[in-house]
């Protein structure tokens, strides 16, 4: 039987997915207890909370366009620009290794995908997308930071490959920006009329379930995205949601800074075990355990904690990735991650 979705890996921490993993604010659950059995029962009608988005990020509400998540978001960015081309041979520059919707989305909309592999220790291969832009590159998906090694993209970096492909829409994902503030591009924006950043509500938020994310850009290049986004895309409890998690303006200082101090212990860990990993500027850790590191996921399960197994991609071998949230849930993750070295499964001084 296929059955949609994705299946939850059961009972445990979920270090997996990149969550909030002390929930979401207490505004939010009062808020959303709230609704009334009218409110359920009636179309949503969003255009306050573009509204109210627009004036969080400081923008014109036109320059906003919600998404059912920012997963959504990436996949209609894929058909608006490719959807109606109707032309196989135009490209979408994907910086690898990569959160696997770009290349998913690009399929889906029959456009060819440009990989381009990393620099050492994942630098942001700046030269080599240059290099791949062609007369037939239409999108450009660049993250940061990025998902799963944790790197940040330089501004002049940025500017560099943006202005290289002015043919292209260039979506820039922050979905992790909150972890790293000065990182965001968002200033820079009214100057890039072909980039379209993209933020979310899932991560730093805690809202994951709700599915809630944002393109920003400039209302021309967004145009072509709301001309294939269903109309009622998002829903009356999310929005509720979103609202109070804007009103709760010490949720996030909080939660960024345990994810900070989870980080601090998650290097520690390592630095103890002699596991190599990247220093991240996200709420994620990617480590390389070595040739068995399905093996040390199942272990890590077995004792309870739920990590990515990110081996199976061919740029980041040996690797897992293991999200940096509630400092209390990192201690498990550590003590886990002692427990399965111990058991001689982890390959430690490889080199990274
Ligand atoms: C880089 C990146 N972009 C986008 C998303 C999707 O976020 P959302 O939950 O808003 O669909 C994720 C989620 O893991 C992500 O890692």
């Amino acid at each position: 039987m296929i059955v949609q979705g994705i299946p939850s890996p059961g009972d445990g921490l979920r270090l997996h997915l990149n969550e909030n993993t002390g929930g979401c604010s207490e505004r939010v659950m009062e808020a959303t207890r709230a609704l009334t059995a009218t409110d359920i029962a009636t179309y949503p009608d969003y255009r306050h909370d573009v509204e109210a988005v627009g004036r969080y990020f400081g923008v014109d509400p036109d320059w906003v366009t919600l998404t059912n998540g920012l997963d959504e978001g990436i996949f209609l960015a894929a058909v608006a620009t490719f959807g109606r081309a109707h032309d196989a041979s135009l490209e979408a520059i994907v910086p690898v290794p990569a959160f696997d919707p770009y290349l998913t989305a690009t399929a889906a909309v029959d456009a060819r995908v440009v990989r381009v592999p990393p620099g050492p220790d994942f630098a942001f291969p700046a030269d080599a997308i240059v290099a791949a832009v062609t007369p037939k590159t239409r999108l450009m998906f660049l993250n940061t930071p990025n998902n799963p090694t944790g790197q940040t993209i330089s501004r002049e970096a940025l500017r560099r490959v943006i202005a290289a492909a002015p043919q292209a829409t260039v979506v820039l994902d922050e979905a992790y920006v909150e972890f790293d503030p000065a990182g965001s591009f968002l200033d820079e924006l009214p100057l890039f009329p072909n980039v379209v950043i993209g933020r979310t509500f899932s991560k730093a938020y805690g809202l994951a379930g709700m599915r809630i994310g944002v393109l920003i850009g400039h209302p021309k290049r967004l145009e072509a995205v709301r001309a294939v986004t269903p109309v009622f895309n998002m829903n009356t409890v999310a929005m509720t949601a979103m609202q109070a998690a804007l009103a709760d303006t010490r949720f996030l200082p909080a939660y960024t800074a345990a994810v900070a101090e989870s980080r601090t212990r998650l290097y520690a860990a390592c630095d103890r075990l002699g596991i190599p990993y990247w220093r991240s500027a996200a709420n994620f850790v990617l480590m390389r355990v070595g040739a068995r590191a399905s093996a040390i996921v199942a272990a890590l399960a077995e004792r309870g904690v739920h990590v990515r197994d990110r081996s199976s991609d061919p740029y980041s071998p040996g690797c897992i990735r293991v999200t940096a949230g509630v400092t209390a849930h990192t201690d498990r993750a550590v003590a886990a991650l002692e427990s399965v070295t111990a058991a001689g499964l982890v390959e430690t001084k490889v080199p990274r």
